[in-house]
């Protein structure tokens, strides 16, 4: 096997169409995002149709652009890697069978890539070892307990290996990135919510309204978000007048520290369950989109070091969706040899405990 591996790889799961090179070195040689938001803004969410009519019109031109940004043609390329779900099935589709008429055509190997595991792995490409501002970056080494939060899914898992997860607890409705988009269309603040609703919090007073901090007083590591957002709505039904500026900062605040509160009460669980003191991990790590959240690192960082753990997080660009982590995680399964042998069929559904 070659020294060094070099990965091409492809995300389009969502309103994201991005590909990236990456080496085994941890180097990332080009990386392309092309951002959909404008596209589904004026309708509040990702309208599936119309992302999967962008993703087909922007492929190409995203691949061909990160081979020549790496200053490379596809015969330098080792492995190809595309996700091959979950996700919006359009998207998905439309990167995923990129990526095998690539490896077809070349004859190099592919790899089927699950794109929660690419927010999973992406901390070894990329840990910050600190908050927003440290560039310091690390590998998080295997066992580290992870924070998943994106926007749609919520979970804490046990990381021990490569497609070795193990569900601590999830969340039983919303995921927490929803409901920061959810929160944000209440308000009239725009899509996706999780920046502005993290922005305006940070000029707020978050004890002005009191939110629930749903299953906090039970045992388990599981989440709801759901009631987060009905105490939401609830409170703005009985506020008819138009929202200051204060109002709302004062809201985000409040709503903001639910959210991290029950983040926290949970993994206070999580350290104590069976699985996590058996393999006691040393690194307490965030990922996935809401993984940018200012208060929710600051509060993670915090608890790890109140417990003797290194506090990881990737920088913000490799949080929300891009075509890095995809890269990553490719070299990751093609090391252990995870390639596609026969052809797949893309998933919409693939949970992380399926791999
Ligand atoms: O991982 P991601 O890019 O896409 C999915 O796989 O779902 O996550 C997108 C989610 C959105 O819900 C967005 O509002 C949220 O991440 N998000 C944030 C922040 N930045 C993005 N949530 C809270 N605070 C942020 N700063
Ligand atoms: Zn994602």
């Amino acid at each position: 096997m070659k020294e060094k591996i070099l990965c091409l790889g492809i995300e389009s799961s969502c309103d994201e169409t991005s590909a990236a090179v990456v080496d085994s070195d941890r180097n990332i040689l080009s990386h392309v995002i092309y951002s959909q938001v404008p596209e589904h803004q004026k309708y509040g969410g990702v309208v599936p149709e119309l992302a999967a009519r962008a993703h087909i019109l922007a492929i190409d031109e995203v691949i061909n652009k990160t081979l020549s940004d790496a200053g490379k043609t596809i015969s330098d390329i080792d492995v190809i890697a595309a996700t091959a779900g979950p996700g919006l099935i359009g998207g998905v589709l439309v990167g995923w069978m990129s990526a095998v008429g690539i490896a077809q055509s070349t004859g190099k190997p592919l790899v089927a890539v699950n794109h929660l595991e690419g927010h999973a792995l992406v901390p070894r490409l990329r840990g910050a070892s600190a908050g927003d501002n440290k560039t310091e970056s690390i590998s998080v080494p295997f066992p580290y307990l992870l924070v998943l939060a994106s926007g749609g899914h919520t979970m804490i898992l046990l990381v021990s290996g490569v497609g070795k997860y193990e569900l601590i607890g999830q969340t039983l409705d919303d995921s927490a990135g929803e409901a920061f988009d959810k929160v944000s269309k209440m308000l009239g603040l725009g899509y996706p919510g999780g920046p502005i609703v993290d922005t305006r919090a940070q000029s707020g007073n978050k004890k002005a309204f009191k939110f629930p901090r749903p299953l906090c007083d039970k045992p388990g590591c599981d989440f709801s978000f759901s009631g987060i957002k009905t105490a939401a709505r609830t409170f703005l039904a009985k506020y008819t007048t138009q929202y200051t500026d204060e109002f709302i900062n004062d809201f985000c605040a409040s709503f903001q520290a639910s959210v991290v509160d029950c983040i926290i009460n949970r993994l206070g669980n999580a350290l104590h369950d069976e699985r996590v003191i058996n393999s006691a991990p040393k690194t307490l790590v965030v990922a996935g989109g809401v993984a940018k959240n200012s208060a929710i690192r600051s509060s993670m960082e915090k608890m790890a070091t109140e417990n003797g753990m290194i506090f990881a997080a990737p920088p913000l660009n490799l949080c929300t969706d891009n075509g890095a982590m995809i890269a990553w995680a490719g070299i990751e399964n093609y090391l252990v040899g995870k390639v596609v042998t026969e052809p797949i069929a893309p998933r919409p559904r693939w949970p992380l405990t399926e791999l």
